[in-house]
């Protein structure tokens, strides 16, 4: 990313991403009901956008016409500190009160973390989460950007010179929050949703408040929306495929949505980094958490 970073309450951004954040701080007020899916970018967050947005709209429309199918996760629940900020009006379909965001704890405006809004947030392994946000940017990249050697990245990554990074200090401000305040943080780790989806989709479902009764657990709704959601269905759906979104930092605008589905995968580092490489970030990693009881494991 040849973007200079500017650094802001001890994170990294990109000039219009900061807006976002100093224009959300400075203006958005939480309606109570509001619900916040936060995620360090790459670990998750379109995932648990569709995971939400299906659970909480499985009452509203018919499992043949959920926005999923023919909506990008992303256009199912808006981002705080960009769309935001392009559009302080702006809601989710029918109105949900859903937001994703990657702003880290210590930085999100007042009237969230003031308030009793349930916050969810998901993590991934840094290692796989550097691989997935290499590929990324090497796709918007392709459009406009010219390349950085991934050594230097590598070692930009590890510095906590990325996007919202350092990512460990973003993961530890949730986690923290999540231990202090339970019943407002829930903390899940992507790979603990993708080995136990079933246990993490039950517990997502009643944290935010719409828990499914045992009734529509006997009729198999817990499946259908893991499988609605789920990695195959979404990244082959004609509008993932083909289709794009607005975005202000690729040429024209217009973002691929196949972007944000690569391969879903656990472990996928090991086809980019060398052992080496990998040893490093869990040594750093190691080094953060220690102490603070979360592992990546
Ligand atoms: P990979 O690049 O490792 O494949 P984010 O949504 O935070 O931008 O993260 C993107 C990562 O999540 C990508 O990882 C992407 O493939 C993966 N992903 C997207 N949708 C997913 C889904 N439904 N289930 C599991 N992983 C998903």
């Amino acid at each position: 990313w040849k973007k200079p970073l500017y650094l802001y309450q001890g994170f990294w951004y990109i000039a219009f991403q900061l807006e976002g954040v100093i224009f959300a701080q400075q203006n958005f007020q939480t309606q109570p009901g509001d619900i916040f899916l936060c995620s360090f970018p790459k670990s998750g967050t379109t995932w648990l956008k569709a995971l939400a947005f299906a659970i909480v709209t499985r009452n509203r429309f018919d499992p043949s016409s959920n926005p999923l199918l023919t909506k990008q996760p992303h256009d199912c629940v808006p981002f705080l500190e960009m769309d935001y900020f392009e559009n302080p009006a702006i809601s989710g379909p029918g109105g949900l009160s859903l937001w994703a965001t990657h702003i880290p704890y210590a930085s999100l405006p007042k009237s969230i973390t003031d308030s009793s809004c349930k916050i969810v947030y998901i993590c991934r392994d840094p290692k796989d989460v550097f691989v997935s946000l290499w590929h990324y940017l090497n796709k918007l990249r392709a459009d406009k950007f010219e390349g950085t050697p991934i050594e230097r990245a590598f070692e930009l990554y590890c510095n906590g010179s990325s996007l919202y990074g350092p990512q460990w200090d973003h993961v530890l401000g949730y986690w923290k929050a999540s231990l202090e305040r339970p019943n407002q943080v829930l903390f899940i780790q992507y790979e603990d949703m993708k080995k136990d989806s079933i246990f993490h989709l039950k517990k997502l479902a009643e944290f935010i408040g719409y828990p499914l009764s045992l009734e529509e657990e006997s009729e198999g709704r817990v499946q259908k929306i893991i499988e609605l959601c789920s990695f195959e269905n979404l990244s082959n759906l004609e509008v993932n495929k083909t289709g794009k979104r607005t975005h202000r930092e690729v040429e024209g605008g217009k973002m691929d949505n196949n972007a944000y589905f690569r391969k879903g995968e656990i472990g996928d580092w090991k086809n980019l980094l060398t052992s080496e490489m990998g040893e490093k970030l869990d040594n750093i990693t190691e080094k953060k958490l220690s102490g603070s009881g979360l592992t990546f494991s």
